[in-house]
């Protein structure tokens, strides 16, 4: 540990995964504890923070988790207040809950259409409608929200309510990074690619690849200019960055974290 974010007090949503191993959330949790941050976890299923849980005290940090559904407002209002008379404030925050649904607009329905909203653009702006107060009042605070490759590009799949909705997380952050400033609150953006989470064997796999686990990852893998795969521990790294005093002058944008996939063309 090398105290980076030393005495901080850090939300991360989504601290859970589908499975064992290094999801995002999870991964930022651990990495922000092993940098001396206090973390309040949540997620709308206590059961999946248990590693995360295990992880933290293994690094010798300090954590505390809630239940909280981040699309729903009085969830997530309790979840802050929960935080704050826990720990005495909030620092960072990380919004990190989403996910994809395949198909164009053709083939979505509405109901789905409506999910991925509330899931993945809704949730970032509930909590930091709740959040942004207090960050606003102490003159100090960090927010770092996730969105995904899809959101700038064509990623090899058509997930046109992911793509639209992570779009919208990046324009998000960039408007309220500016309108927060004056109070010191910075807002920026994690961009992932096709990392390797145990996303890709619990629910990609089935999505894209009629189940088979092997075929996607090996389609993934060739995107990948870096020619390996990432993880969850290198989306943390970079939220470290952002929501450490190293990046005190950046906010309203992004780093895009995907092994230059992004960038080619061919
Ligand atoms: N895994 C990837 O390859 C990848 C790539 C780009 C972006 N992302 C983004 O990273 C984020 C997390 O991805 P992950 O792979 O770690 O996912 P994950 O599904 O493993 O973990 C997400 C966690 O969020 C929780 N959750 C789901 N809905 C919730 C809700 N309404 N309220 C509270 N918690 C809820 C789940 O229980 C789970 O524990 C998402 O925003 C995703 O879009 C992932």
């Amino acid at each position: 540990m090398t105290g980076r974010l030393e005495g901080r007090i850090a939300i991360v949503s989504g601290a859970g995964c589908v499975g064992p191993g290094w999801g995002n959330g999870r991964a930022m949790a651990v990495r922000f504890a092993e940098e001396g941050a206090k973390i309040f976890a949540t997620d709308i299923n206590e059961d999946a923070m248990a590693e995360t849980v295990e992880r933290v005290k293994a690094a010798g940090g300090q954590i505390e988790t809630m239940q909280c559904d981040a699309t729903d407002r009085a969830s997530v209002e309790g979840m802050v207040d929960a935080c704050i008379k826990h720990y005495g404030g909030v620092d960072i925050l990380v919004n990190n809950v989403g996910g994809s649904a395949k198909g164009g607009p053709v083939q979505m329905d509405e109901e789905t259409w409506e999910r991925q909203i509330k899931s993945n653009l809704t949730s970032v702006y509930l909590s930091c409608r709740c959040v942004l107060p207090h960050m606003a009042a102490q003159k100090r605070g960090a927010i770092v929200n996730m969105a995904s490759t899809s959101g700038i590009r064509w990623t090899g799949a058509a997930q046109s309510a992911y793509a639209a909705t992570k779009a919208g997380v990046i324009q998000f952050g960039r408007v309220v990074a500016v309108e927060y400033a004056p109070q010191n609150v910075r807002v920026n953006t994690i961009i992932p690619g096709q990392l390797h989470t145990p996303l890709v064997e619990v629910r990609l796999a089935g999505q894209r690849a009629g189940g088979d686990v092997e075929q996607l990852l090996a389609d993934r893998l060739a995107r990948i200019p870096l020619g390996f795969m990432g993880d969850g521990r290198d989306t943390a790294n970079a939220a470290l960055f952002l929501a450490s005093d190293e990046a005190r002058w950046i906010t309203g944008t992004e780093i895009v974290i995907d092994g230059g996939m992004s960038v080619r063309c061919d």
